[in-house]
């Protein structure tokens, strides 16, 4: 009976694995649940004999591939697979996959209730700003930049976007202006939504001087990676001007200085929130579960990221 170990330092909601379950159990395979595990001990213990994996965010470096001695495919429930080591995988001869798209709709609404949080002035009763004629700039039109995209038409904003792998025309045909390059998108928008995925190229990439381009009043909101942000560049920013403020989804690491010196102009999760809802659980879940039994049974690479 082949086994699929569930790895999730932040657990599915129950509905996620319950539809897991169901797709395994119809394979005839066996689930073993790990949920917040302690130590990646207690994760290449539970790895030790299984045939595949499920994660999320958690790390699945090296000493974990190697600790999992029978896997053949680990699948990133989820988009970005910064978090996975491929080099490990192709070593070792394991598939991994991504979930693309499954929670991008989870994402983008947290976008929003960042953006409105913060210009509500965190509902304090005080006076705030509204969404609409503001200017939105999309770094990055892929999965959840479109359905940013989509959801911000309902708030009446002005759409921008930049991203060199997407042809213009698909990003006019939404009513989108597609921009030449980061420092225009930057220069044009009020808020930019930030969607790229963190790799050799774009960690750090986002710093002072893209950043203190943005008009007044100006607002990064980062759903992506808090690695792509420079954070040498965001606190000399931040401290040379004050109507600058930083949302994120999951707080930088000078979280505690920006706290201290800058309040009211920061929005931070406590965990990483965006994918944390019951429909993007069950999706990503569910499709991750699938593609396990696709590959194991049909040899089906559909989502590869390592080929
Ligand atoms: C993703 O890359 O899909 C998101 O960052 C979600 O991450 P999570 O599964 O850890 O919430």
């Amino acid at each position: 009976m082949k086994k699929v170990l569930i790895a999730t330092v932040k657990p599915f909601a129950p509905a996620a694995v319950e539809g897991i379950r169901e797709v395994l159990d119809k394979a005839g395979y066996e689930t073993v649940l790990l949920e917040k595990y302690e130590s990646p001990e207690e994760w290449k213990k539970a790895a030790a004999d299984v045939d595949a994996m499920i994660i999320r965010s958690d790390k699945a470096n090296a000493g974990i591939i190697e600790a999992a001695q029978n896997l053949k495919i680990i699948v990133r429930a989820g988009a970005g697979y910064d978090n996975v080591d491929l080099d490990a995988c192709n070593k070792k001869g394991v598939v991994a996959m991504n979930t693309p798209g499954q929670n991008s709709n989870a994402v983008a609404e947290l976008a929003f209730g960042m953006m409105i949080y913060h210009i509500r002035k965190h509902f304090d009763g005080t006076s705030g700003r509204e969404l609409r004629g503001k200017k939105l700039g999309i770094h990055a039109y892929g999965n959840v930049g479109r359905f940013v995209a989509e959801i911000s038409k309902g708030f009446g904003m002005e759409l921008y976007a930049y991203d060199p792998f997407v042809d213009n025309k698909e990003i006019e045909k939404e009513g989108i202006k597609p921009l030449a390059s980061e420092q225009e998108l930057y220069k044009t928008c009020d808020f930019i939504s930030l969607h790229i995925p963190s790799n050799e190229k774009t960690k750090k990439s986002i710093g002072y001087d893209l950043l203190s381009l943005m008009p007044k009043n100006g607002a990064l909101v980062n759903t992506a990676r808090k690695e792509v942000v420079d954070e040498d560049g965001l606190l000399k920013l931040m401290a040379e001007r004050e109507d600058f403020s930083y949302l994120s989804d999951v707080a930088p690491d000078c979280r505690e200085e920006i706290e201290s010196k800058y309040p009211g102009r920061f929005v931070f999760t406590a965990k990483k929130m965006g994918a944390q809802t019951a429909e993007a659980n069950i999706n990503a879940g569910i499709a991750a579960a699938t593609q396990i039994v696709n590959y194991l049974e049909k040899g089906d690479t559909t989502f590869q990221v390592n080929k």
